[in-house]
């Protein structure tokens, strides 16, 4: 039952996808979804809680849906609810796709259920590393920003002025986040799924430097 579930919400997530930003598409939430599946076998967790929030988590991103905040919440309690989801469980999976979000990190009560620490963890994983990179580059692109500029080096904790002259490049989003992820990990096992993917970034900018100014 449960399993017919989650391949049904498979289906419906992968349809409603068709077509999005290559970082935000069916294959991230794929992968996020086998991310969460590796770390709760290491957590008590309500197992279907996390399956659903990670599959349904990017149903409608505000960022491609003109700020709408509200439309993913709509979109999957309509759809658990004609799968017959019960109440408590579809309750649970709302409260984690409305506070999954990196930019609302600071509003959160410092209790969070597992549930939600587990798919976060799982989200932020799919945002470093390699894959991180090229997502991070092809959302730049999709917004026809510059990868790079090279007036101020971005670095971390920016001043007020270096921000604004540096934010909106590709380069920028690393210092303002993919670095800070690896520290904001909830859960052990995605602390050391992390480390790798955070060297292998920080490695990633060395070389991209090197390679701009044309050392060798
Ligand atoms: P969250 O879902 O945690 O709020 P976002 O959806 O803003 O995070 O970011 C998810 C991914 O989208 C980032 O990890 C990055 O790859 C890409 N992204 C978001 N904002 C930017 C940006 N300004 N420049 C480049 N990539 C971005
Ligand atoms: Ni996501």
């Amino acid at each position: 039952m449960a399993q017919q579930l989650i391949s049904k919400t498979c289906d419906f997530v992968k349809h409603k996808l068709d077509g999005a930003e290559a970082g935000h598409d069916w294959f991230h939430v794929e992968r996020v979804w086998k991310i969460t599946k590796i770390i709760a076998q290491h957590e008590v967790c309500d197992t279907l809680v996390v399956e659903l929030s990670a599959l349904l988590h990017d149903i409608a991103d505000p960022k491609f849906h003109a700020g709408d905040e509200t439309l993913a919440l709509k979109i999957s309690s309509e759809f658990l609810e004609r799968e017959g989801v019960d109440p408590a469980t579809i309750e649970k999976v709302l409260f984690i796709i409305k506070n999954i979000s990196f930019k609302n990190r600071g509003e959160l009560p410092a209790d969070l259920p597992i549930e939600l620490k587990i798919v976060q963890d799982a989200d932020r994983l799919d945002a470093i590393g390699a894959i991180g990179i090229a997502r991070t580059f092809n959302f730049g692109g999709f917004k026809n920003n510059l990868m790079y500029h090279p007036d101020i080096p971005p670095k971390l904790n920016m001043s007020k002025d270096e921000y604004k002259k540096n934010s909106g490049t590709t380069i920028n989003h690393f210092y303002e986040k993919l670095l800070l992820l690896k520290d904001l990990m909830h859960t052990a096992k995605a602390r050391e799924l992390a480390s790798e993917r955070h060297v292998f970034m920080e490695n990633f900018l060395q070389q991209f430097y090197r390679e701009w100014r044309v050392d060798q």
